[in-house]
């Protein structure tokens, strides 16, 4: 969950990599530092953001060097603090390293290297890596990485460099993500293509333990045998412009602006005449036919778009659906059957549960099918199908768009299974289509919300708790809802599904209570309209949102949001709007960070 970069060139590479740093900033920022090859490697790190390690760097007067790497961290093992800040260098100064990921057996390595006399500064897995890098140091940099993978077990995205050699860095990734990019006299190493797409549009994708040698006019990929491994260029199609904020406060604010096109890119290429292509994945009409049962994994609101894909897809293709936590099912020895499918949704691809849940249904010989924004990660590379969601860079560590657009997906993984399944007539996905078609356009109508929505939360935004309900697929929508509240306003909040909450939950609604109900189901409302009441009847506050011209629902609720009328399958992809909108502005008035909520990192690369 934490960044690192890497470069070898003519320019000084102090300032390419904190600028490259700060592109990352949104992977975790406890603490930041670089280490530059001048006179020697010189180290300058602290706890804190990235502006507090520029301002250090500057104090110094800047850190002279070509060469260097860096790190934007979030801690796993160890505080965040000055010591515990990456990079980390060996005893003896030699070898420096930074890292993304969880070194498992650090413990033990210590120790061994401990008794071997090495001293230790830091509380970090990492050090161990630096000091291990030394142990075994031979005077080749492979060589010794090597070694070093063959003891240390966990994930990993690391870059080594060593004071006596004044040209290369080597590094490897397993499990957490790394890019080379490749420039003229010029190469880097990233965790992340936002850090280093200023200079370059041309990559290399990395598969696990797949050693490089990075020189400033060469870039060599090597096994753990030492053979050359020939590596397809992977040229980026977006450019800076969509990493960056483009006028707005916030990444999330812009996002929440860009649903509207990251469904229309996502879905119209998959619509024609009527009918769904899902041509991005090899299924035949007769797999489709044969699937028992499918398996739904993903993490946060990932899992939350597959609730929705559950409603939609037993619906729409009777076919039974299972959604799991990533992190619950790899450790629940899951029975799968070979008819299954699993359905593998991650924004970044590179979520550590996630891809680990992937494999583990991948070893029992599972066809996955892995729903995925950024292209070529870790999920998307190992699954055996991909629908790309084409929202393109998303930043804040708040999913919205990213979210919006895998729920898209599922719409249509629903309708097109249905259909070929013979559960709905040509005619009928003819019709979705053109309601799906609507949804940019209704997203526009409730983002012009913004408005009402900001004076509701200036209202609400010293709630101590907020109960969101709903009943179908408006319960999955208030699952995300409640997510969004929770992570960047930090305001306690629960989804429930609003049959439950007699079986207990309602005991804590009280005077004043904040309950936003979702009542956009109409083979649900009245049962819906009967929980409003009983919680208005123990003293709540009730936003409801419902669909347009519903006049009743004024009448039990105290405010009402209102969405355009769309198939009640498709109410998801609306009713996110305006909670995120407000999750948005209950966390401005809070004085929250948005884009980088308190504890969290937007990729979470490590268990
Ligand atoms: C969403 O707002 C959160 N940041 C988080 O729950 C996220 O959805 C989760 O970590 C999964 O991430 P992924 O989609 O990249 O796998
Ligand atoms: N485990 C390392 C640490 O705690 C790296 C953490 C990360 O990848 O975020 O410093």
């Amino acid at each position: 969950m934490c960044g690192i970069v890497g470069y070898i060139g003519g320019n000084e590479a102090a300032p390419i990599l904190i600028k490259g740093l700060k592109k990352l900033e949104y992977r975790g920022y406890d603490s930041a530092g670089i280490a530059v090859y001048g006179d020697s490697i010189n180290v300058v790190k602290t706890k804190g953001r990235l502006a507090d390690l520029d301002e250090k760097v500057q104090s110094l007067g800047g850190v002279k060097g070509t060469m260097g790497i860096g790190h934007t961290r979030w801690a796993t093992h160890g505080a965040p603090s000055d010591v515990n800040s990456h990079p980390h260098t060996s005893m003896n100064g030699r070898i420096t390293v930074v890292h993304n990921g969880i070194i498992e057996n650090y413990i033990q390595l210590k120790a061994e290297l401990e008794k071997n006399g090495y001293v230790f500064a830091s509380e970090t897995d990492t050090e161990v890596v630096a000091q291990l890098f030394d142990y075994y140091y031979n005077g080749d940099m492979v060589d010794t990485l090597i070694k070093v993978i063959e003891r240390i077990r966990g994930s990993y995205a690391l870059a080594v460099m060593c004071t006596e050699k004044t040209d290369e860095i080597v590094a490897v990734r397993k499990d957490s993500p790394m890019l080379i990019g490749l420039g003229e006299g010029e190469n880097y190493i990233a965790s992340d293509i936002p850090a280093v797409l200023e200079y370059t549009k041309n990559y290399y994708l990395l598969n696990d333990n797949e050693i490089v040698v990075l020189k400033k006019d060469s870039v060599k990929i090597l096994d753990m045998n030492k053979n050359e491994i020939k590596k397809d260029v992977y040229n980026v199609t977006w450019d800076i412009s969509a990493a960056e904020k483009g006028g707005y406060d916030y990444f999330m604010l812009k996002e929440i602006m860009e649903q509207p096109k990251a469904i229309k890119d996502t879905i119209h290429p998959r619509i024609a005449d009527g009918t769904i292509k899902l041509d991005d994945v090899k299924y035949t009409d007769e797999d489709i036919k044969n699937i028992n049962r499918i398996h739904i994994i993903a993490c946060g609101s990932a899992y939350h778009a597959g609730i929705v894909g559950k409603y939609v897809i037993e619906d729409f293709a009777r076919i039974p659906v299972e959604v799991d936590l990533a992190s619950e099912f790899r450790y629940r020895n899951p029975i799968l059957n070979k008819n299954d499918v699993c359905i593998i949704i991650s924004q970044s691809g590179e979520t550590a549960d996630t891809l680990a849940a992937l494999r583990e249904a991948k070893r029992q010989g599972i066809r996955i099918l892995s729903i995925v924004n950024v292209v070529g990660s870790s999920i998307a590379r190992e699954s055996d199908d991909v629908l790309y969601t084409w929202a393109g860079p998303e930043i804040a560590v708040a999913t919205t768009k990213g979210y919006s657009t895998q729920v898209a997906l599922m719409y249509l993984i629903g309708l097109k299974f249905g259909q070929v399944r013979g559960y709905i007539s040509d005619e009928r996905v003819s019709e979705l289509i053109g309601e799906l078609d609507k949804l940019p356009e209704y997203i526009e109508k409730l983002i012009d919300l913004e408005k009402d929505i900001k004076v509701m939360a200036k209202e609400h935004h010293n709630s101590n708790d907020v109960f969101i309900i709903g009943r179908g697929i408006d319960y999955a929508a208030s699952l995300e809802g409640s997510l969004k509240l929770k992570e960047i306003s930090y305001i306690h909040s629960e989804a429930y599904a609003a049959g439950e909450l007699k079986h207990g939950t309602i005991s804590l609604i009280e005077d004043g209570t904040l309950v936003v109900a979702v009542a956009t189901q109409d083979n649900l409302y009245e049962k819906l309209v009967s929980n409003v009441k009983e919680v208005k009847a123990r003293g709540a506050y009730v936003i409801a949102i419902a669909k347009e011209g519903n006049t009743e629902i004024g009448e039990v609720a105290d405010k009402v949001i209102y969405i355009p009328h769309v198939d009640d399958k498709f109410t998801a992809s609306l009713n996110a709007i305006p909670m995120q909108l407000f999750a948005y502005y209950v966390a401005i008035e809070r004085g929250c960070d948005v884009d980088k909520p308190r504890n969290l990192a937007k990729s979470v690369t490590v268990e």
